[in-house]
């Protein structure tokens, strides 16, 4: 090989080397895909944001993951938000007692549960939870049935091309409804206001601040787990793909 095609060769070679990194962040050669770990306290999702049908008490997933719509993480809740029904709900099984009893010792040491952290993208990717929630991108087109998993794992791969290929294919509210396994319809006791299911509020329930209160038992009825403010009819969403929306 002479001097001069040894250097040409050079940029063909980092072309080459920066397209494998990409396509490995592509398909996600580093995804987790399918985690799933046994958590300090075995919380059931289905008990407390199941369909009240199903058995469950219909919370909507923002009562307890609150910074959804004023943050970049929906966040984890507080020991407090729990012990809103568990400092009297002490559980009718032996499980619920043992697993319940798990969350008072926490809570009597004023400790939060240390919770272990499912879902993480890498640091250099930005992803702001409040814009997709605030689209009407429903969690569970994202993160799947969360209402019907005893134990939540990661549903999607978290990997770049799952995110660009909505982004530049469009979000359609109607399949993100179907996702979410349940119609978006609001409950009996809606009384207007705000658009149906917006963050912040529960079926007219504050769910965050000061005023979130527990709502006790039976409340609030099929309050419904979505965060849709779109109609069914809208069009696809499209968003961004530009390297630096999603890499500072
Ligand atoms: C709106 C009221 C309410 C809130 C808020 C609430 N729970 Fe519950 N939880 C219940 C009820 C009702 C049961 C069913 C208890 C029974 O009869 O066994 C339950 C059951 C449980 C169980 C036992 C499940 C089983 O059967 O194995 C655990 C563990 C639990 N909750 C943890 C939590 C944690 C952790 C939080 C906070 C993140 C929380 N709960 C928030 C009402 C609530
Ligand atoms: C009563 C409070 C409560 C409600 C309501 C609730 N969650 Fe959770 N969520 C928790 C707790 C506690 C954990 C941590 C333990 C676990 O993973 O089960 C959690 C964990 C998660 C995780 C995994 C977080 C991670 O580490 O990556 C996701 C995703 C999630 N919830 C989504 C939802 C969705 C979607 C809904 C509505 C269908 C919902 N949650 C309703 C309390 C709640
Ligand atoms: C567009 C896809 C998408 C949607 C919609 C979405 N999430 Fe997430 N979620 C993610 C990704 C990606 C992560 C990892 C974020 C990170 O590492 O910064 C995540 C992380 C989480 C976590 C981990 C802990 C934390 O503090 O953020 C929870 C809990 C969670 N999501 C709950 C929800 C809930 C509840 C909703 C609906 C209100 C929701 N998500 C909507 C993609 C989504
Ligand atoms: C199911 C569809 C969907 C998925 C999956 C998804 N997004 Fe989005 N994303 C959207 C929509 C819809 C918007 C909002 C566009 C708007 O506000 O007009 C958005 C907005 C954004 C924005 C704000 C862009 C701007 O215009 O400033 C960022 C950043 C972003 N997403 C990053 C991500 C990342 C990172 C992932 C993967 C971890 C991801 N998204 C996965 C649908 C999605
Ligand atoms: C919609 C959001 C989004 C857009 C737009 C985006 N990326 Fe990414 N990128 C991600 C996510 C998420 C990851 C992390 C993938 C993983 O962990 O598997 C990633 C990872 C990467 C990596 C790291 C690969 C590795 O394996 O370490 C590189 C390099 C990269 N992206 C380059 C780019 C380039 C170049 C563009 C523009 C053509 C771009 N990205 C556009 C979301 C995005």
């Amino acid at each position: 090989m002479t001097q001069r095609s040894k250097w040409t060769a050079i940029p063909g070679l980092l072309a080459l080397a920066i397209g494998a990194v990409v396509l490995s962040a592509y398909s996600g050669a580093s995804s987790s895909q399918g985690f799933g770990p046994e958590q300090p306290v075995q919380f059931p999702h289905p008990r407390h944001a199941g369909a009240v049908k199903d058995g469950g008490l219909g919370l909507n997933c923002l009562y307890c993951h609150n910074a959804g719509n004023k943050s970049f993480d929906v966040g984890m809740p507080a020991v407090n938000t729990c012990m809103g029904c568990h400092t009297s709900v002490r559980g009718s099984t032996d499980r619920a007692r043992t697993e319940i009893g798990k969350l008072v010792r926490f809570a009597d040491a004023r400790r939060p549960v240390p919770w272990i952290r499912i879902h993480k993208v890498p640091e250099y990717v930005h992803f702001p939870h409040v814009r997709h929630v605030n689209a009407g991108v429903t969690c569970q087109t994202c993160h799947g049935q969360v209402q019907k998993m005893d134990r939540v794992y990661q549903y999607s791969s978290l990997n770049m091309g799952w995110c660009v290929n909505c982004h530049v294919n469009g979000y359609d509210p109607k399949e993100g409804q179907k996702a979410a396994g349940y119609d978006n319809v609001p409950p009996a006791n809606y009384a207007g206001g705000a658009p149906y299911g917006t963050p912040g509020t529960v079926a007219g329930i504050a769910t965050t601040g000061a005023g979130m209160t527990p709502p006790g038992m039976g409340l609030p009825r099929d309050t419904a787990r979505s965060t849709s403010t779109a109609t069914p009819s809208a069009e696809r969403r499209r968003a961004r793909y530009d390297c630096a929306s999603c890499h500072y």
